[in-house]
């Protein structure tokens, strides 16, 4: 099966289940993509802007853990922007930017060869809810996998546990995860990060539906969806939803389903983490030497695990 064909496929099991679900993947055609880069210069979002002052204040420290030279793998490099402050810092002789969207890629993976005169940039595309096979013959010394933003908040701890263990495999004795990790913290705070006051992660939940309708050939109608957010305090996670306004059919070919008024479709968790649960999770995957940097606030932990 190629993959459009396993991704139809997976879409629309979930769009039949109940409740019905859309992976968070799905979020970024080109116009989700633009939407999430407007989110993170949100007031509100406070996610981007703390991991960059952490990386900023407590760069010194990493690089001196870390130290220079080696490959910088980054998962979900996108505009490859956080990897440009790394690379500025650590100047590694190799990056690979990794990420689901070819389109995105490409531009960033030119800006930064045109920055980094020297540095060898490889492009890779790939889905990380699967395996990612890295290119072949890239050295297995030192390398750095970059995992930043707090993307790793996607997977439920099992999934969680599973990607971690997966990374630990691509590595050596000499080589570290620096990852990005969002923190346990006021309700509110966490709840306007994700309904923020000029409706912007609503356009960008609803946009989901306008992306599904050109991916499987659906006939959503975004108008008649609200976004939905808010926090699980159990399942420690925020979770979005698209809740129906009315009872409405969607339709597909070779297949429909009804949701009646207030049905909601499962469109995202976001996990946020207590340290030492994380450093649990870190420990579990094979990384025993785990040191965090945090903000004054303690919002958002930047995390070096090494084997
Ligand atoms: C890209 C998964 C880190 O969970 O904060 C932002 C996505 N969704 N606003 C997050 C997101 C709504 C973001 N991650």
């Amino acid at each position: 099966m190629d993959r459009s064909a396993k991704d139809r496929r997976e879409i629309i099991d979930g769009l039949l289940q109940v409740p019905a679900r859309i992976a968070p993947k799905y979020f970024y055609d080109v116009r989700g993509s633009a939407l999430f880069e407007e989110i993170t210069r949100l007031a509100e979002y406070y996610p981007t802007r703390t991991e960059a002052a952490v990386m900023q204040v407590h760069g010194a420290d990493i690089l001196q853990k870390v130290g220079a030279g080696g490959t910088v793998i980054e998962f979900g490099a996108g505009s490859c922007e956080k990897a440009r402050g790394l690379c500025r810092q650590l100047r590694p002789q190799r990056f690979v930017a990794v990420d689901i969207s070819a389109e995105f890629l490409h531009g960033a993976v030119e800006r930064m060869r045109g920055e980094f005169p020297g540095l060898e940039v490889l492009p890779l595309v790939a889905d990380l809810s699967g395996v990612v096979e890295l290119p072949a013959g890239l050295p297995r010394e030192k390398r750095l996998l970059f995992y930043p933003g707090s993307s790793i908040g996607n997977f439920d701890p099992p999934h969680a546990l599973a990607l971690l263990t997966r990374f630990r495999r691509l590595i050596d004795a000499d080589g570290a995860l620096l990852i990005g990790i969002d923190l346990v913290k006021d309700i509110a705070v966490l709840e306007a990060a994700y309904d923020d006051a000029a409706g912007v992660t609503a356009e960008f939940n609803l946009n989901v539906l306008d992306h599904l309708n050109r991916l499987i050939g659906s006939d959503f109608e975004p108008a008649g969806w609200r976004h939905v957010a808010f926090y699980n305090a159990a399942a420690s996670r925020i979770e979005m939803h698209l809740e129906a306004l009315a009872a409405t059919w969607v339709n597909w070919p070779g297949g429909q389903r009804q949701f009646t008024a207030g049905e909601r479709i499962h469109t995202e968790n976001s996990y946020k983490y207590r340290r030492a649960d994380f450093f649990e999770l870190l420990a579990r995957a094979g990384f025993s030497r785990c040191d965090a940097w945090t903000d004054p606030r303690d919002w958002f932990a930047v995390v070096l695990a090494r084997p």
